[in-house]
């Protein structure tokens, strides 16, 4: 496993900024309100010394105090000279705790003592980079560790570790590790399961450590998608948290350790099994970006850095976030080119943009047993190919998407019929199957040329705007190739070949990363597709929550979310089209139900839903999160401010009965404080308040108050019933 040369590990040399030689040196890098100070010891890996508050100005003077004064009085039975916890922790530093890197070399080799060799650093406005290389000639081994500051104010790390010694070194593990200062005492991370993702779970951080593991193969609904740690009583508003993200859909594992010491370090990064990397002599591993968050201004703090972070990526979708109508809870496998474009035309009506054919459409697919992975249009349904109905919808001013699940396969397959070995397997035996499926093994060059040319060629074919890339099981026993030997991570890489491939060859294309629903949702997938799909849950009592945990990492526009039926198919709860609409807009909106079915009177009133949603979508897509610190689990308050404070839109959702007869107050946080803003009910989402609001005047006439009071105050909240909510509008005057 050569690595391929990065151009982006160095700087190329005469960069502006750019110094190299730094060794010894305090490092202070500064971007979006946050100050990362780390020490460059000329014998160790370095130290983070601050990551937090932006420290302002600081001289080499006061740069050198503050190393000074982190320096620790000697403990009772440790080391002689106490020694601060390294980038890479090791044990020749004295750490007990989880180690940087685990690896041997035969049994050789599996304690390093790493001395940097040359280091490199590149300062600017908007943050910065260190780029820092180090050895242990004894181990055979060398080291890069790159640490960046982005302009969001994010961090990012990671590490690649060369075998210099002549014999086989095998990589267990290779996290950096970020230190955080005592007064963070609660852990928040993210569990979940299939159609209930991304579930928040707290503790208080004791001694030990936690762990979070993934071994699914695929980002899975349980990541902890941040594993973050904070001050007392941390929420969406306020406290000061530190937050990481493995940016890597194969396994991973994050954890928050706490020595005994008081030290606590926040690391992660993949999840290798046995045998895994094993490098040969010039080989080198290379760990997935770790993202670190740092914020006082709570959850919704860090979420900000995050949608920075991605709405800035040279890729993020430039267009508007079309409306999409995508057929798979409306006909499942029920596939007939008459009543798909019957969907199409009752689509147009609506004011949809975007028509996605989801799954069924390809030879032997007329269920999940079969199918998977032979990637021709289905003759029996389709004679003439897919063209009267690419046409067809193309000629009613939609965009045509397209469902595939390239990483898989059914045995019930003529691809597996031919060819038997290109599955996923260790120990001579086929993994349990699930959902009927078995994986195709990318790491074999011949499946994963199959496939490339199988997608290309529908590419080509076809005047397809959108790919609906689903991944619908957990990798299991995932040995690669005749021998077998674990294959997850090189699994995981050539998906990300893939998707670049077809990118580039296709550059229209926009590909969207969904795995049973919303279980491939991480930064490195978003840095090859363009949409998550939230979850296969359309309840919108589900989704309000799921949203609201979603969006911790990944901003509304890149997240779809669909007005399904009621009674919703995954829950069978009921629920007004109002409440699924309302809950739906606030992420990339589209409809999943045969709307030629739905009632004209409904139909209409979606029509109303899908004209507010291209009314306020680039608000919303643009905007900042806003998730308001509720005291009452019966409802919840989430919404958008525009960047620059103008205009604002926000949900009032009541998720269950309250407690109380009348509704107190709500807040409405995060607008400009000094800005008077006028707030009323936005219709077609004013009409439960309408409902129930005739005992609320304010609502009625509409009220101006300013951003600040609207924070501390707020305004009486309309009485709804349980899984109604009302939007409320807020337009600075
Ligand atoms: C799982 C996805 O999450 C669904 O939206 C749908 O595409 C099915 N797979 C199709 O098999």
């Amino acid at each position: 496993m050569t690595l391929p040369p990065d151009p982006d590990l160095r700087p190329p040399p005469g960069t502006p900024g750019a110094t190299a030689g730094a060794l010894g040196r305090v490092l202070h890098l500064r971007a979006a309100g946050v100050s990362l100070v780390v020490q460059l010891h000329t014998t160790s890996t370095p130290t983070v010394l601050h990551w937090g508050a932006d420290l302002g100005d600081l001289s080499e003077a006061a740069l050198a105090d503050l190393a000074l004064s982190g320096r620790t009085a000697r403990a009772n039975n440790d080391l002689d000279e106490p020694q601060p916890v390294r980038l890479l922790p090791e044990q020749a530093w004295g750490w007990n705790g989880r180690p940087g890197l685990s690896g041997h070399r035969a049994g050789t080799a599996w304690s390093t003592r790493f001395a940097p060799t040359a280091a490199l650093v590149e300062e600017g406005d908007g943050g910065g980079r260190l780029v820092l290389d180090a050895a242990d000639a004894e181990a055979g081994l060398a080291l890069t560790l790159e640490l960046e500051l982005l302009p969001s104010g994010l961090l990012r790390h990671r590490a690649t570790l060369t075998n210099t010694g002549a014999a086989e070194y095998e990589v267990a593990d290779l996290a950096p590790a970020l230190p955080v200062p005592p007064v963070a005492t609660k852990v928040l991370d993210l569990a979940g399961r299939w159609a209930k993702e991304r579930v928040p779970q707290r503790r208080p951080l004791t001694v030990g450590a936690h762990v979070r593991e993934n071994r699914r193969g695929r980002t899975g609904p349980d990541a902890p998608l941040v594993l973050a740690v904070g001050t007392q009583g941390f929420g969406f508003r306020t406290g000061e948290v530190w937050a990481t993200h493995t940016a890597f859909s194969g396994n991973h594992r994050s954890s928050v350790e706490k020595l005994s010491s008081g030290t606590t370090t926040l690391a992660a990064g993949e999840l290798l099994l046995p045998g895994e990397v094993r490098l040969a002599s010039g080989e080198g591993y290379r760990t997935p970006w770790v993202f670190g968050a740092w914020s006082d201004e709570g959850l919704d703090g860090i979420a900000a850095r995050f949608h920075r972070h991605l709405r800035a990526r040279p890729h993020h979708p430039p267009r508007p976030r079309p409306v999409v109508v995508n057929t798979w809870e409306a006909v499942y496998f029920d596939l007939d080119l008459e009543r798909l474009l019957d969907l199409a035309r009752a689509a147009a009506q609506v004011g949809a943009e975007r028509y996605v054919l989801d799954d069924g459409w390809f030879r032997h697919r007329r269920s999940d047993d079969a199918g998977l992975g032979d990637w021709y249009v289905d003759e029996g349904i389709w004679p003439q190919g897919l063209h009267p109905l690419v046409d067809g919808v193309r000629a009613l001013g939609l965009e045509f998407g397209l469902w595939v699940e390239p990483e898989m396969v059914n045995p019930d397959s003529d691809l597996v019929r031919a060819h038997p070995d290109w599955v996923l397997r260790t120990g001579g035996r086929t993994p349990l199957p699930s959902r009927q499926q078995q994986v195709l093994d990318l790491g074999n060059p011949d499946a994963y040329a199959h496939v490339l040319a199988r997608l290309d060629a529908i590419l080509t074919e076809y005047e397809i705007a959108y790919l609906k890339w689903d991944h619908n099981r957990d990798l299991l026993e995932a040995g690669s190739g005749p021998s077998g030997r674990a294959g997850v991570h090189a699994q995981t890489l050539a998906v990300y070949r893939l998707l670049d491939e077809l990118r580039a060859r296709h550059p229209g294309v926009e590909i969207e990363s969904c795995s049973s629903g919303g279980l491939r949702v991480d930064l490195e997938i978003l840095e090859h597709t363009d949409r998550v799909w939230g979850s296969d849950c359309l309840d919108p009592l589900e989704r309000q929550q799921i949203q609201r945990w979603t969006t911790q990492l990944v901003p509304p526009e890149l997240i779809g979310s669909h007005v399904g039926a009621s009674p919703s198919h995954t829950t069978h709860r009921s629920s007004d089209l109002s409440f699924r609409a309302g809950t739906a807009l606030f992420a990339s909106f589209g409809v999943e139900t045969d709307l030629t079915r739905m009632d004209p009177a409904e139909r209409e009133e979606l029509a109303r839903w899908v004209a507010l949603y291209k009314e306020v979508r680039e608000l919303l897509h643009t905007g900042t999160l806003v998730r308001a610190d509720d005291h009452d689990p019966s409802f919840l308050v989430h919404g958008t401010v525009a960047p620059d404070g103008g205009d604002g839109l926000f949900a009032v959702v009541q998720l269950g009965t309250p407690d109380t007869s009348v509704p107190g107050r709500v807040r409405l946080p995060g607008l400009s404080p000094q800005a008077e803003y006028e707030v009323s009910a936005q219709a077609p989402g004013d009409v439960p308040a309408v409902r129930g609001g005739k005992d609320l005047p304010w609502l009625a006439s509409g009220v101006r108050m300013n951003g600040r009071t609207l924070a501390a105050v707020g305004v009486a909240a309309p009485a709804l019933q349980p899984q109604q909510l009302v939007l409320l509008r807020t337009r600075r005057l």
